[in-house]
């Protein structure tokens, strides 16, 4: 009987991770999360219970190599192997290049860009023992074009420069990586990020930004967490660089502009 195959998902205990850690546990895979806070982690486990002893959940910090270099070592020593590294930890804050402050800045960096490039780097050797590894970093739409974040647009723009560059640093150990940018996904993102701290603020944004997606809606966790399914498959295996808006019809050209019946609207007003 085939083992299973090992995949790492940072940020596993929440929102689109843990939509991800549920779908890949559920076929042959060994699923190992890596976050900071144990209170998310229980409730994931609240959430979802039946991932108890199906999901490894490990406390560390992808901005911190120290963390990153206990998480190999532990993997190393348990595991032996990584076939699949999904980079879905990540944070945000709203801000201009006038309103974002320097250290928010600098965390958004750490944490959605540098936090990838070193837990890829680190996790490397285990990667190339795999014989073909898939690394999927989940970044946004907002890197496609500018939103709402100067810091956070920057950060998934890096993300998706990592995607393309690693193609040909790594298709030599037959390492395939690929970036999937989704528009807005219901999370805890906003709530856990200071965004909102009220459900209809947040469901007025949701509204809002429903109507800007081509198909009238916005996204859920398993939209992502299928097409994180697929990449890890052999049948992506001549897949490498994809930057993939996985947006509701959401892209690069028309990303989140209101649609031409408001901007009309808006004149005749
Ligand atoms: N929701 C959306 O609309 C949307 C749209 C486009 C892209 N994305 C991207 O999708 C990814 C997942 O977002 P989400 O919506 O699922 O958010 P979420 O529900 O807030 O989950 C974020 C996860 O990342 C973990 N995390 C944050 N900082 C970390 C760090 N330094 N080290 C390790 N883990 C860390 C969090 O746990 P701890 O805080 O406990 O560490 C949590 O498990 C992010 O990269 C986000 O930018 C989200």
């Amino acid at each position: 009987m085939d083992s299973k195959k090992v995949i790492l998902i940072t940020g596993g205990s929440s929102g689109i991770g843990l939509s991800i850690a549920e779908k890949l546990a559920g076929q042959n895979y060994q699923v190992i999360s890596l976050s900071r806070n144990k209170e998310k982690i229980e409730r994931a486990l609240k959430e979802k219970p039946n991932l108890k002893n199906k999901v490894d959940f490990i406390i560390g910090d992808v901005s911190s190599q120290d963390s990153i270099n206990q998480l190999c070592s532990y993997i190393k020593e348990n595991y032996g192997v990584l076939h699949g590294l999904v980079n879905s930890a990540g944070v945000i804050t709203i801000g201009t290049l006038e309103s974002l402050k320097a250290d928010e800045w600098q965390k958004m960096l750490d944490i959605n860009l540098t936090g990838p490039f070193l837990v890829t780097k680190t996790l490397l050797p285990l990667m190339k023992k795999a014989n073909g590894a898939s690394i999927i970093n989940i970044s946004s739409i907002a890197g496609l074009r500018p939103g709402t974040s100067i810091g956070y647009s920057v950060s998934k723009a890096g993300l998706d420069m990592l995607t393309r560059f690693l193609v040909a640093d790594l298709g030599p150990y037959n390492i395939r990586v690929n970036s999937i940018n989704p528009g807005l996904v219901k999370t805890h993102l906003h709530f856990d990020n200071n965004i909102f701290s009220n459900q209809e603020d947040y469901n007025k944004m949701v509204e809002g930004a429903r109507v800007r997606h081509p198909l009238k809606k916005v996204g859920a966790p398993e939209d992502i967490a299928n097409m994180v399914n697929f990449l890890l498959s052999d049948e992506a295996s001549w897949i490498s660089g994809a930057v993939i808006p996985l947006a509701g019809g959401v892209t690069e050209e028309n990303g989140f502009l209101p649609p031409k019946e408001d901007a009309l609207l808006k004149k005749k007003i």
